[in-house]
């Protein structure tokens, strides 16, 4: 198994990012455009397995990430979902929740099996990286199926779960109960650590937040540990803010991955519980680069230099980064560790 976390090595702060694979890559692009919709593409393991190593063959990062979508969940459960250029993902009309309750979720990861074959292929090509599969939190997906696509103000999703609260719980139950299973299959399938992407969780009131967003999260990751205790959890309950601190108490995780914004505490208590910070770099930074990005690297990794830290990004690679400012990223980080080393 590849290595999470390697202690001692002259390169001990592991990097990857969020979105490492994407259109800021060329290669990425002309597979793309060969391959026609970006579904096909998440479909097509050999193809899809290819754009996993893109940005290690490129960048030799210390973790490949399988490559698909979040939303490959709605779609096993029979919601219709497109991508549309230049707008993101465009959802069809929320199935009835009896009619959801009735589906046998086995046969519909069927559905979406390819995904495990991109696992079994990058198993078998990953050499020393370590491999990361993922899926969304319930409440980030049930977001976008509720929403039928990106939403700015949230009005139909907060509306749902304060207006119809039994039936955003009911279709949460089934979200995660998908979620495991989805999950133990990527595990069988060869990925050695999981993340959970809860992107929207930051919109949620504190009451909301622990029913919708603890909650889950806690309900998988127990669930994940109860078969698989060696495998590595990931959560990213994005824009938490001071409720991070709640979460780490509830989410028993390896691995946390933060944003810009986290709590002066989050450092000690995630020492205290032995969980790895993952972030923080701003993706916007790495349009720009220069000197302000070096800088804002090292103080990156001045911050963490007590904690177990794996250095990443806030959220995904924008798709007008230049490449060489993640280049000099990486190369940033790993002279950081030398400097470290040798002094
Ligand atoms: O490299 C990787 O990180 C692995 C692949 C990956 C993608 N999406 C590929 C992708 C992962 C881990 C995701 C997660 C994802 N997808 C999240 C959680 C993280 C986050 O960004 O908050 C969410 C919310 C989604 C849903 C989604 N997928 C949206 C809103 C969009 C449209 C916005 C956009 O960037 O185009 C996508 C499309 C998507 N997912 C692309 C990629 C590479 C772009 C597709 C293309 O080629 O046009």
């Amino acid at each position: 198994m590849g290595k999470v976390f390697q202690e001692n090595d002259k390169r001990n702060t592991p990097i990857w990012f969020m979105r490492q694979a994407g259109r800021y890559l060329p290669e990425y692009r002309k597979l793309r455009q060969e391959k026609g919709s970006f579904l096909d593409l998440c479909f097509d393991p050999e193809a899809a397995a290819e754009v996993s190593l893109q940005p290690i063959r490129r960048f030799d990062l210390d973790f490949i990430i399988l490559f698909s979508d979040i939303l490959v969940i709605p779609f096993a459960l029979g919601q219709n979902l497109r991508f549309v250029e230049g707008e993101g993902p465009v959802l069809g009309d929320l199935m009835a929740i009896e009619k959801l309750e009735k589906l046998n979720l086995e046969k519909c990861l069927k559905k979406i099996a390819p995904v495990f074959e991109t696992l079994d292929i990058l198993k078998q090509k990953k050499e020393n990286k370590t491999l990361i599969g993922f899926c969304g939190a319930p409440f980030t997906v049930m977001n976008y199926m509720v929403e039928k696509g990106t939403s700015v103000s949230h009005h139909k999703i907060l509306n749902f779960i304060r207006n119809q609260e039994k039936k955003a719980e009911r279709l949460i139950y089934i979200l995660q109960e998908i979620s495991v299973l989805y999950l133990k299959k990527q595990i069988k399938a060869g990925a050695e650590v999981i993340k959970v992407f809860d992107s929207w969780a930051g919109i949620l009131s504190e009451n909301e937040y622990e029913k919708f967003v603890i909650k889950p999260n806690k309900y998988i990751n127990d669930e994940i540990k109860k078969s698989n205790p060696n495998i590595k959890t990931t959560f990213f309950p994005r824009q938490s803010g001071d409720k991070v601190l709640k979460f780490i108490e509830q989410v028993k995780c390896d691995i946390l991955a933060v944003d810009e914004k986290y709590p002066k505490k989050l450092k000690e208590e995630a020492k205290k519980r032995d969980i790895i910070l993952q972030g923080n770099l701003n993706p916007e930074i790495l349009l720009i680069g220069g000197p302000k990005m070096e800088k804002k690297i090292n103080d990156i990794l001045f911050d963490f230099r007590n904690n177990k830290h794996i250095f990443n990004l806030s959220h995904g690679v924008l798709p007008k980064t230049p490449v060489q400012n993640v280049t000099k990223t990486i190369d940033t980080v790993r002279n950081y560790e030398s400097r470290k080393s040798t002094s």
